[in-house]
């Protein structure tokens, strides 16, 4: 094996692998439309999870990006763009499921887990949330 070939090999060992830490690989967590690998942002305490009632949604400000936060009947939450790509509605007014959410204007539905449409509209960003002591944190 040549010198070169030994400092490729070194050079592909001393990458990161962890997601997120490769120069050129973003993190995992925000799903952008029209990209595979969705970034992770920065958190923010947007409310309290009791503001949002079991199956439904709310709107809020995370680091001053309108988002709409749900919290599904199993508990688990899900944060969206607040605006539909479709033609502005409000999907926090939505109705949902464990898989997807139909924005109230036109029924256009989005998938929770990449944002891309089940319906043929353009796809909506989803971002990371979870709770932390009774709080709503979105990373944007
Ligand atoms: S505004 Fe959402 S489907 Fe039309």
């Amino acid at each position: 094996m040549s010198t070169a070939t030994q400092l490729e090999h070194v050079a592909e060992a001393a990458r990161p692998t962890t997601p997120g830490t490769d120069r050129g690989t973003p993190a995992t967590g925000v799903a952008v439309p029209g990209q595979a690998a969705p970034v992770r942002g920065e958190a923010h305490a947007v409310g309290r999870v009791d503001e949002v009632p079991p199956g439904e949604g709310r709107a809020f400000v995370a680091g001053g990006v309108q988002v709409a936060v749900f919290r599904l009947r199993d508990g688990s939450l899900h944060a969206t763009q607040a605006a539909c790509p479709h033609a502005g509605g409000p999907l926090a007014d939505g109705q949902t499921d464990v898989d997807v959410l139909v924005c109230p204007l036109h029924l256009f539905a989005y998938r929770w887990r990449d944002g891309a449409s089940t319906s043929g509209a353009a796809p909506i960003r989803v971002y990371p949330v979870h709770e932390s002591g009774g709080e709503i944190v979105v990373e944007v």
